[in-house]
């Protein structure tokens, strides 16, 4: 898939942005602050929602502003077209009815109901600064790139993860409301039983993901990161849920031979069923246990929601232990895994943003950067487009890059 032409509305320091675009690589270079990376901060939510530097969509708005817009022209592979638009808008926007700040999605003049509907259309892997939080911050940082890998794939784990986050809000409100911890009345037990209960029904379908997602990024990263490194070290991550909860599954799934089926074509109706049930009870059991606990402190002490992946170095946890460039190989082979698994599940070819990322990589890295990216367009940022050059030259399609100036939100292309 390739982009034809982007369309920012108070996006940034965007006031607005017309720009049509080559379909191989594109080149924005300029001075720091100039609205380099907005631009493709901008390109991204266009297609993801998310963006990749901020969870507030307010942010995003152009200062004084109540709404931004984004939209994308596209050609899929197979050489069809669509058109993807978006709008967030605050509630002082002349677009909120109720008061409420809210989006709005369109695919082809049609709205669309859910996100889920939205993000699968156009797959973006971008390569940034930021993704060394992958390796060295908090666990949040982690459950987006794994939320955000497994999203693109499977839009369905994008609704349940929603769903989870919706009852979630609901149990902690109910948590919050709960005055006296030694006489809860019944009908806020049931109602914990019931949140309980769906909150768990959900977490095994997640778990079931996330556990998959993980070790198949775990083979590719790793596989990536003995090539960039030259294979001295070897990179590994963990799913780390609730307590006993991989344990049982990897029990099941080796007690009936299942865990080839699992990795691969995935499990019979039959078996999806009983692990799902497995591992419901097992969270619905940790639940209850800690009932009074959560009541007691106003929390939800466990849960998916707490869900990490540990990354390591030869057995040590390298958010403690490793060095920056060994965090920044890491990071980049995490990336990399993301970019090969999105090609194995998403027929159409995933667009690349490179904001940034060569200024701060060796000669290896950004060499094994750039021969990850065949047949894709690309979009890379940098100060100096001449820093690149070998780069570039490498690159497939570089014969037809496009430079492109950003100057204080205006850009404007080489002849
Ligand atoms: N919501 C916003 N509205 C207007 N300007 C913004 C907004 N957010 C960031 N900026 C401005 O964008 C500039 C940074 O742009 P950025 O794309 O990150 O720079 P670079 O070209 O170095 O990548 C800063 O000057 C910042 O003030
Ligand atoms: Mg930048």
């Amino acid at each position: 898939m390739f982009i034809r032409s982007i369309h920012l509305e108070n996006f940034r320091n965007y006031g607005r942005l017309d720009l049509d675009v080559g379909p191989s690589v594109n080149i924005f270079y300029g001075n720091n602050a100039q609205g380099k990376t907005n631009l493709v901060e901008g390109i991204y939510v266009a297609s993801s929602i998310a963006s990749h530097r901020t969870s507030k969509d307010q942010d995003l708005i152009r200062f004084g502003e109540n709404e931004y817009k984004t939209s994308l022209d596209l050609t899929d592979d197979d050489g069809s077209n669509v058109q993807l638009s978006s709008c967030f808008y605050t509630e002082k926007s002349a677009l909120s009815k109720n008061g409420r700040t809210g989006r709005m999605l369109i695919v082809d003049n049609a709205p669309a109901d859910k996100i889920s509907d939205y993000i699968g259309i156009c797959n973006i892997v971008i390569f940034a600064p930021e993704d060394l939080n992958i390796v060295k911050n908090a666990p949040a940082y982690r459950r987006k790139f794994l939320n955000t890998l497994i999203s693109k794939i499977s839009p369905s784990y994008f609704n349940l993860l929603s769903n989870y986050s919706r009852l979630l809000a609901q149990k902690n409100a109910l948590l919050k409301s709960i005055k006296n911890v030694e006489n809860v009345s019944d009908a806020y037990n049931d109602q914990l039983d019931f949140w309980d209960f769906s909150l768990a029904e959900l977490s095994a379908e997640i778990i079931l993901k996330r556990f998959r997602f993980s070790k198949l990024i775990s083979d590719i990263a790793s596989r990536h990161h003995g090539s960039i490194s030259g294979g001295k070290e070897n990179l590994s991550i963990e799913y780390n849920t609730i307590f006993g909860v991989v344990g049982a599954l990897e029990t099941f799934l080796t007690k009936n031979s299942k865990y080839d089926d699992y990795m691969g074509k995935g499990l019979s109706e039959g078996d999806y069923g009983r692990i799902k049930g497995i591992i419901s009870d097992l969270v619905l059991a940790k639940l209850k246990s800690v009932r009074n606990y959560d009541i007691d402190k106003h929390i939800s002490s466990i849960g998916i929601h707490r869900d990490d992946i540990i990354i390591k170095l030869d057995d040590l946890e390298m958010k403690k232990f490793s060095s920056q460039g060994q965090q920044r190989t890491a990071a980049l082979a995490l990336k990399l895994s993301e970019l090969e698994i999105i090609k194995m599940f998403v027929s159409s070819t995933p667009i690349l943003i490179l904001d940034d990322v060569f200024s701060e990589l060796d000669k290896t890295r950004r060499m094994s950067l750039v021969s990850a990216m065949k047949d894709a367009q690309i979009f890379i940022t940098c100060t100096d487009k001449n820093m690149i050059g070998e780069e570039i030259d490498i690159m497939e399609g570089a014969d037809k890059a496009e430079f492109y100036r950003v100057d204080g939100g205006n850009i404007t292309k080489e002849a």
